[in-house]
């Protein structure tokens, strides 16, 4: 007979392969060559309620239902990752030209602003996940109270959904942030410049940002105005002056287990990811540990399931900051596609689901991500022709959305050894979908 294995048996991964910037948890240290500290742990699972942690199953052959709210590209790629596992999934989106629409075969078209949607979509569900952090947190406390899995739950979503409770959480735990306080007016922008480093200050709403939309580097007290137009909090923050920025990617389950990818550096564009590569060149092996562990940690303390994007900047003088963070599937993780044992796709499913998570480290030494942006070419699969033709190895992912202008419409992983190499391939693809070069 074969034990069952209960999700409180604790799998621990460890270092050890060879493969650079990957950490543990805690827990003892088993022997090198093994992935997990039990040897019961890698005992094929017994399906069934007991191993669900809390999960009601429905349906059919015990295969949980994933409600994704949002129909964006990650839930399109998170549907994707579910796929092999057999998990189902249904999404709730606005209309059926969402990205994940498209390709999930169980769509509910709603607001997911309203609480009654939400109620109504999540019955049909064994757990509730998110491609954004945008669902009101009041709305996610209902759905809790009515008894549905909301995961990552409210309290631990709110610190990625307002960045002044995010840096107030973060201040009470220790973790190291820029320095920043709410300000009230233009005024009080200057206030804080001079309580500090002085101008350039950012400035962003504290809600509802994202792809650098809602962020501001404002110079003088006159540029401070336009944040407080729109009527809504607003947070200060010193300039950091970073010599890049780094993701620390990590995932937890509501049982406690968790995985940490390697550290990756990620290069932004007028505030828009536009490149990542893992794992972080250069990165001192010890700065890269402390980061990973601070992102464990954060995924503990703030009691967090699924996967975390913890965004860093690393600064001149060598430490590293919080900027911010993101409780769902992060563009600083899509290497892992192709680049990982296990994808942040899927192991946000694991979690979200408590089920045993996958492996996080590195197939290859070198995996580097650049995002497709929209350009002034929409006809994007003619340039498919080209691409595959010249290199084989590329993996590209599209999200089927429309081409506008500076809009992430997909992107393109490539792996190898030779990070030059690598660069250049995935560089000259996305640039080449994209249209601004032709050869
Ligand atoms: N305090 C800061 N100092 C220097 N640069 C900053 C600071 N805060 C933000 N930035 C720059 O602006 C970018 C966007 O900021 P932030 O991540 O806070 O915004 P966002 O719109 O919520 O982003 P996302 O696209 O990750 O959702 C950062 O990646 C960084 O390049
Ligand atoms: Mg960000």
């Amino acid at each position: 007979m074969r034990k069952p294995l209960s999700t409180h048996d604790r799998i621990v991964l460890f270092p050890g392969s060879g493969h650079p910037g990957y950490s543990l948890p805690d827990g003892p240290s088993p022997p090198r060559g093994s992935l997990f500290t039990r040897q019961d742990a890698v005992t094929p699972a017994v399906t069934g309620p007991d191993i669900l942690g809390g999960v009601t199953l429905a349906g059919k052959a015990n295969f949980p239902v994933v409600g994704m709210i949002g129909g964006g590209q990650l839930a399109r790629m998170a549907h994707q990752a579910g796929v092999p596992l057999g998990i189902r999934f249904k999404l709730l989106a606005d209309t059926p030209q969402d990205s994940a629409a498209q390709v999930v075969s169980d769509v509910v078209l709603g607001d997911y602003r309203d609480l009654e949607t939400l109620r109504r979509f999540a019955a049909g569900c064994d757990v509730v996940t998110f491609d954004h952090e945008h669902v009101p947190t009041e709305h996610l406390r209902a759905l809790q109270a009515d008894g549905v899995a909301v995961r990552p739950g409210p309290d631990a979503l709110v610190n990625a959904q307002d960045k002044g409770v995010m840096r107030a959480k973060l201040d009470s735990i220790g973790v190291p942030c820029p320095r920043h306080r709410l300000v009230a007016d233009p005024a009080d922008v200057t206030a804080f410049a001079h309580e500090g480093a002085g101008y350039p200050v950012v400035l962003k709403t504290v809600r509802g940002g994202y792809d650098g939309k809602g962020v501001w580097v404002v110079d003088d007290e006159q540029e401070a105005a336009a944040p407080f137009l729109a009527g809504v909090p607003v947070l200060a923050e010193e300039k950091v002056d970073f010599v890049r920025e780094l993701a620390a990617n990590v995932v937890r389950s509501p049982s406690g287990q968790a995985v940490a990818y390697p550290v990756v550096e990620s290069l932004q564009e007028n505030g828009v990811c536009a490149e990542v590569t893992a794992p972080a060149p250069d990165l001192d092996p010890e700065l890269a540990g402390e980061a990973q562990a601070l992102a464990l940690r954060i995924a503990g303390e703030l009691d967090i399931t699924g996967h975390l994007a913890v965004e860093l900047f690393q600064t001149r003088d060598g430490r590293i900051l919080v900027n911010e963070l993101a409780m769902r599937p992060h563009n600083s993780g899509h290497w892992t596609q192709d680049g990982a044992v296990t994808s942040q796709f899927e192991n946000h499913l694991r979690a979200v689901l408590d089920l045993p998570l996958g492996d996080p480290r590195p197939r290859a030494k070198w995996t580097v991500m650049v995002n497709v942006l929209g350009g002034d070419y929409p006809d994007m699969y003619h340039a498919f022709l080209h691409c595959m033709a010249r290199d084989p190895g590329l993996r590209i992912h599209m999200y089927g959305k429309d081409v506008k202008p500076g809009r992430k419409v997909g992107h393109v992983n490539v792996f190898g050894d030779d990070l030059d190499d690598v660069r250049e391939r995935a560089r000259h693809a996305a640039a080449y979908l994209r249209g601004t070069i032709t050869e």
